[in-house]
């Protein structure tokens, strides 16, 4: 496909999966898979937002994830508060905006502050607009969404008749961010593991082989070459 022929998703999601078995096979402790994991983050930012994407939405770390061993855990943590931290300057060079969706009432104080620092360091940049999921469940997310509208209505700031999709939005996570166009996840499998419950609607789903470390450009190409290959209907007729 030539390159002129492609359509630019406007919001990609990617579930970064794979990196565990990235590093057993080349002999390796999981962690340095997600060492060399979250290196690629930076790298396909900026190569999405070259070719025209708007939002990007990475999944990092899941409600489910605390069952790994807390050795892995503490590693994961420790590369995202280093990854926060180094963001301040990369989002300011890169003109890209922050924004974390998941439970972070759960995170470290350390990193519930780098959180509060980046995405203000970051709000008022005009590039790729970047969502990085930190204890991010899908169900997690509505319930508490359901919980704060309850409380809304309790509260008489809102009427039952009001609530209609646009407005049950507002009380997720990613609220002002459109829904995504394509959802990528590496490594081959094919599940959602508990993400973006509500906005994958419809998504169109691609499912490469390669692990998310060795996920490129090549390989971000390939996905926008299958999503312009779709015919999106939206349950209307072609
Ligand atoms: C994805 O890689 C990163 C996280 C879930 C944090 P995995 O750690 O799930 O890698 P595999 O699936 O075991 O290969
Ligand atoms: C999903 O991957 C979560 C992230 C990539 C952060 P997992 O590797 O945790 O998902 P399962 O357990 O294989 O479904
Ligand atoms: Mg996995």
């Amino acid at each position: 496909m030539q390159e002129n022929e492609l359509i630019i998703p406007k919001h990609v999601a990617i579930i970064m999966d794979g990196n565990g078995r990235w590093a057993k096979k080349k002999m390796m402790p999981r962690n340095y898979g997600h060492t060399q994991g979250s290196k690629n983050v930076e790298k396909i930012c900026e190569i999405a937002y070259k070719m025209g994407i708007q939002y990007l939405t990475v999944y990092a770390f899941s409600t489910e994830n605390w069952v790994r061993p807390k050795e892995e855990i503490d590693a994961l943590m420790k590369l995202l508060g280093t990854y926060l931290e180094t963001s301040i300057k990369t989002s300011t060079k890169n003109n890209m905006r922050v924004r974390i969706i998941g439970d972070t009432s759960k995170l470290s104080e350390d990193i519930k502050k780098s959180i509060v620092a980046l995405e203000e360091a970051s709000k008022n940049n005009t590039g790729l607009n970047f969502q990085v999921a930190i204890n991010y469940g899908g169900r997690d997310e509505l319930l508490r969404a359901a919980k704060a509208l309850a409380m809304d209505v309790k509260a008489n700031i809102t009427e039952i008749d009001d609530i209609d999709e646009t407005f049950f939005e507002k009380y997720l996570d990613t609220k002002g961010v459109p829904d995504p166009d394509l959802l990528i996840r590496t490594s081959g499998e094919q599940r959602l593991s508990n993400f973006l419950l509500w906005q994958l609607a419809y998504t169109e789903f691609y499912f490469p082989e390669v692990l998310w470390p060795d996920f490129d450009k090549k390989e971000l190409i390939k996905a926008v070459e299958y999503y312009s290959s779709r015919t999106r209907k939206f349950g209307g007729l072609e």
